[in-house]
């Protein structure tokens, strides 16, 4: 299949999404642009067409997908607010959307168990990237990262044709993404002292700034000790190398005759690896002032350089865990987890 590539006008991106319509009106699928990472987007209530979102990408059907609106008032076509909860849903929503939060909520019966994989909840966010709100307007979109399952997502429209090219028939670029990690997603819980925010997914949206709405906690764990977010179990955001995430310089001990690649945080200063051996190749996350946001723009595009450089194995610097820090972590750890 051959993959065509629309560019979304910054002017006027009507173009690009009418394209995009006809291929999503057809039940075929069609990576987008959003304010995270780029999406693989489908007609959330076109089961067959939901079904070729797994299949393009490899996922397991268990690993349920998030439904993208166009409005505010859209949230209820897929969710359905209990009403002990639209306090807590209304403040989440008037401070945080359109943006990169997602909201676990009860789903309403006509969506299709494809997209929630028999889950009796919905994850809902309204982005804030004018081409997957504008598309989401018409239709509301089921969309994952638009990487194959497990791999690192794509924060730019090259980055999908890397991971999906061939495989799908448009991808709209709409720049590269603003925030650069996955949606914060959080599933809101009433309790006897009131409204609790379970973090399913830590992200652009740092605890922090939910605190301000309700208490937040971790996610409930079953017996199986797996966790709720079922995609959260997997190792994602592999890079096809080993990566090992780096806590303190003395910890790193280079092998000879290991071609060693450096995913540095600031590329200076005294906690770095800069000096630890003779690198093969380095990416810095925050060539600027070290800011965590532009470490988290940066960090799948980084990653990527590292994978398609001459070293065998990715050696990572750690950074702080306030604010987007955290949803850095969380990325570097499950990348370290699920390299080869
Ligand atoms: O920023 C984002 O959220 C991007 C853009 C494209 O919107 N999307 C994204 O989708 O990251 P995906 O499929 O890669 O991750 C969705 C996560 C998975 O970990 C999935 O398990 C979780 O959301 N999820 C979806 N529905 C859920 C539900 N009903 N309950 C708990 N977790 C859910
Ligand atoms: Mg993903």
């Amino acid at each position: 299949m051959d993959t065509k590539l629309v560019v979304a006008d910054f002017e006027d991106w009507r173009d690009a999404v009418a394209e995009a319509m006809t291929v999503l009106e057809a039940g075929e699928v069609v990576a987008l642009p959003t304010e995270t990472v780029y999406g693989l987007a489908a007609d959330a209530f076109n089961a067959e067409a939901v079904a070729k979102v797994f299949e393009v990408k490899e996922r397991p059907s268990f690993d349920p997908l998030i439904v993208h609106i166009g409005h505010k008032r859209d949230l209820d076509i897929v969710a359905e607010v209990p009403e002990e909860l639209e306090d807590v849903v209304d403040d989440l929503i008037a401070a945080h959307w359109p943006g990169p939060l997602t909201l676990v909520l009860p789903k309403k019966a006509d969506v299709p168990d494809l997209v929630t994989s028999g889950l009796g909840t919905v994850a809902v966010r309204l982005s804030d990237h004018e081409v997957m709100r504008a598309v989401a307007k018409e239709i509301p979109i089921a969309a994952p990262s638009a990487n194959r399952f497990g791999r690192i997502s794509p924060t730019s429209a090259q980055a999908v044709i890397e991971e999906l090219g061939g495989k799908i028939p448009l991808v709209i670029d709409g720049g590269a993404c603003r925030d650069g990690l996955e949606s914060t997603i959080v599933a809101p819980e009433m309790t006897d002292k009131g409204p609790i925010l379970r973090l399913l997914r830590p992200g652009p949206i740092p605890k922090e700034e939910l605190r301000q709405i309700a208490k937040v906690v971790k996610p409930k764990r079953t017996k199986e000790d797996h966790i709720e977010a079922p995609g959260q179990v997997e190792s994602h955001y592999a890079p096809t190398k080993p990566l090992i995430l780096v806590d303190k310089p003395e910890d790193f001990v280079p092998e000879e005759g290991v071609k060693y690649g450096l995913l540095s945080y600031r590329g200076e200063g005294k906690s770095s690896l800069m000096e630890a051996t003779e690198w093969a190749h380095i990416e810095v996350m925050s060539p600027g002032k070290g800011k965590l946001a532009e470490g988290a723009v940066r960090l799948f595009y980084c990653l990527r350089s590292l994978d398609a450089a001459e070293v065998d194995v990715i050696v990572s610097e750690s950074v702080s865990e306030t604010g987007i820090g955290v949803a850095i972590m969380d990325r570097l750890r499950r990348a370290a987890a699920g390299s080869a």
